[in-house]
């Protein structure tokens, strides 16, 4: 779908600009630290798609350069740039889709939950400006540690009345295009037809890839579960390590979030066959959060898919026992600190 939609240039048919077959392009999406490193990459991913026909671009500094940059493709939506605290309720209003890379990354020897004292701040206002001008749009929430910040998120909109919990995603898609690529890789097939679901969480032991449910079926060898399960855990640190202080994924995580984006709008657009791993509040576990796959529709969260945790492999069984405590207690650590603000 992916490479479908994201054709940089729509088909025309014929002489008079009719188009055929593509999408309408009607959607309105803001990127909250749009001019960051996973921002600037995933903006022009989202300037490419058929189905946006407004683009909004927030940051605290040095958005307006990238704006006036991708304005210049000649794809169909309107890129408009917003600077500061005083610019951000005019960024979010009548937007349907926000995503929130705003906060800063992880340097080599940090964990995901050492981003925490920073980054809670900053998802708690972003958050708190959008139940206040869009609360009825998609959140996607991307800043680490995710398995934090998305609670937090959760507690403001419940403090501002209008929580829904079909509608709040912690964005965890480069942990399934990781998996999907490696265990392409390590077996030899076609990367385009690889799905491997990932659960659990966003950080070392709590992502859980279920390489047993991967299709088309493939089977493994004990030594090919754990090569490939602790290669999709620590896929974040091996690119923090390679960039040496620079930051960490970008690329590939505004590939992964664009992919996201995607697959919101065209749940939003009626498509009744989009499905996605990602860190929602439910009850598939005793965990008030925790990233499965779900059925995306017009209103979000159409279903959890629970099979998915059915049927499991003692090392996948053992596994997802043993993350539980971790996620449990960074779950806790969100809901506290916004708690303690309200
Ligand atoms: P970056 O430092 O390159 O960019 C972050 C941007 O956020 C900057 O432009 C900065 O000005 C902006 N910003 C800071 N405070 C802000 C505020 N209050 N409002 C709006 N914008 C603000 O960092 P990056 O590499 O783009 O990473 C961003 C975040 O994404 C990090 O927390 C990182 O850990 C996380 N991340 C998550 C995943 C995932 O899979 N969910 C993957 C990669 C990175
Ligand atoms: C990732 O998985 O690449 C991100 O969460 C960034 C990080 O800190 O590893």
């Amino acid at each position: 779908a992916l490479r479908a939609s994201f054709a940089p240039n729509a088909q025309k048919t014929n002489q008079s600009h009719q188009y055929h077959l593509q999408p309408q392009a009607s959607y309105k999406v803001a990127v909250l630290g749009a001019a960051g490193g996973i921002g600037q990459p995933l903006a022009l991913l989202i300037k490419m798609s058929p189905l946006v026909s407004d683009l909004h671009l927030y940051d605290i500094a040095n958005v307006k350069g990238v704006a006036a940059d991708l304005s210049h493709c000649n794809t169909p939506s309107q890129v408009k740039d917003f600077t500061g605290a005083s610019e951000l309720a005019n960024a979010l209003k009548g937007i349907d889709v926000v995503v929130i890379p705003a906060g800063v990354p992880r340097k080599p020897g940090m964990t995901r939950d050492d981003l925490f004292n920073i980054n809670a701040g900053i998802v708690r206002d972003l958050v708190s400006a959008v139940a206040d001008n869009c609360p009825d749009a998609f959140i996607h929430i991307i800043s680490n540690p995710v398995n934090s910040t998305v609670p937090i998120a959760a507690e403001v909109l419940k403090q501002k009345g209008v929580f829904d919990r079909k509608k709040l995603f912690g964005v965890t898609t480069l942990d399934v295009v990781r998996a999907n690529t490696f265990v392409a890789q390590k077996k030899g097939l076609k990367l385009i037809d690889v799905d491997v679901p990932v659960v659990g969480g966003h950080a070392g032991i709590t992502i859980l890839p279920l390489l047993s449910k991967t299709r088309p079926t493939a089977s493994f060898a004990d030594e090919e579960i754990q090569e490939l399960t602790i290669r999709i855990q620590n896929a974040g640190t091996e690119v923090v390590e390679a960039k040496a202080g620079a930051g960490s994924a970008t690329l590939s995580m505004a590939y992964a979030a664009a992919r996201f984006v995607e697959s919101s709008l065209r749940a939003l657009d009626g498509d009744g066959d989009v499905y996605e791993c990602t860190f929602v509040e439910s009850e598939v576990t005793e965990l008030p959060f925790f990233a499965s796959r779900v059925k995306l529709g017009r209103k979000g969260v159409e279903a959890v898919i629970t099979s998915d945790l059915q049927g499991l492999t003692e090392f996948e069984q053992k596994a997802l026992e043993a993350l539980k405590a971790e996620l449990k207690a960074s779950i806790e650590k969100g809901i506290d600190f916004a708690s303690k603000q309200a």
